[in-house]
């Protein structure tokens, strides 16, 4: 499973970059309003400054929410970098949007996937991704990690290319539960990551460890 890192933070980009374990970024307009990034083109400058951090592809969402707009916005995010997939929502104007932009090439992220009805529309249309968001299904008491499972069965049974992104992942059980359900990525905060790394067991294995070869050593 791919990991994305969730966040317009630069700082955190670069930590989980220098990890050596990043596979790409998402980004949304509340994300990159939470850093200040404000104006057409410091937000472009922005995602230009994330491809030049990481090897992987960044996700740059449209605003536009009609048909036109959002192609135009589109070619022009693709056009910012190589790395960059065009994130957009999945509503009416977003599906033909997707369907256009793949028949030129660019690659695109379906984000606001709630069911495996839309789902099922961005990969006809032929999103690279589909972002179902699960966190914001389990604040309204549904089964998110459910919904990864559901749209995972279904691409690999009708032999669907589109990748399964999970989004929304809140912490690090639900990473867990993303490989469990077959997610192909998941976007995730850092501290869901590094979280993955916390183990009692290993820290006080690593403290016996050294206790024994000081105990020899010094
Ligand atoms: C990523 O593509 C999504 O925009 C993001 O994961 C949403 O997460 P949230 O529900 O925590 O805002």
């Amino acid at each position: 499973m791919k990991f994305f890192i969730d966040t317009a933070n630069l700082d955190q980009i670069k930590e989980a970059q220098d990890l050596g374990i990043l596979d790409g970024v998402t980004t949304n307009p509340s994300l990159m309003a939470k850093e200040g990034i404000k104006g057409v083109n410091n937000i472009k400058q922005h995602y230009v400054n994330i491809c030049e951090i990481v090897d992987g592809d960044v996700s740059a969402e449209v605003i536009a929410t009609d048909f036109e707009g959002m192609i135009k916005e589109g070619e022009e995010l693709a056009a910012l970098h190589p790395q960059i997939v065009v994130k957009i929502p999945c509503i009416k104007a977003g599906i033909k949007a997707i369907k256009y932009l793949t028949g030129k090439n660019i690659r695109t992220n379906c984000t606001l996937i709630f069911s495996a009805g839309q789902a099922l529309l961005a990969a006809k249309a032929g999103a690279t991704y589909v972002s179902p968001f699960i966190g914001r299904l389990d604040d309204i008491g549904t089964d998110g990690i459910g919904l990864i499972e559901q749209i995972a069965g279904m691409f690999s049974r009708y032999g669907f290319e589109t990748e399964v992104l999970a989004a929304s992942v809140r912490h690090t059980m639900h990473i867990l539960q993303c490989i469990e359900a077959g997610a192909d990525v998941a976007t995730c905060p850092l501290n869901a990551i590094t979280g993955l790394l916390k183990h009692p067991l290993t820290d006080s294995g690593l403290e016996t460890f050294l206790a024994d070869y000081n105990k020899l050593n010094s």
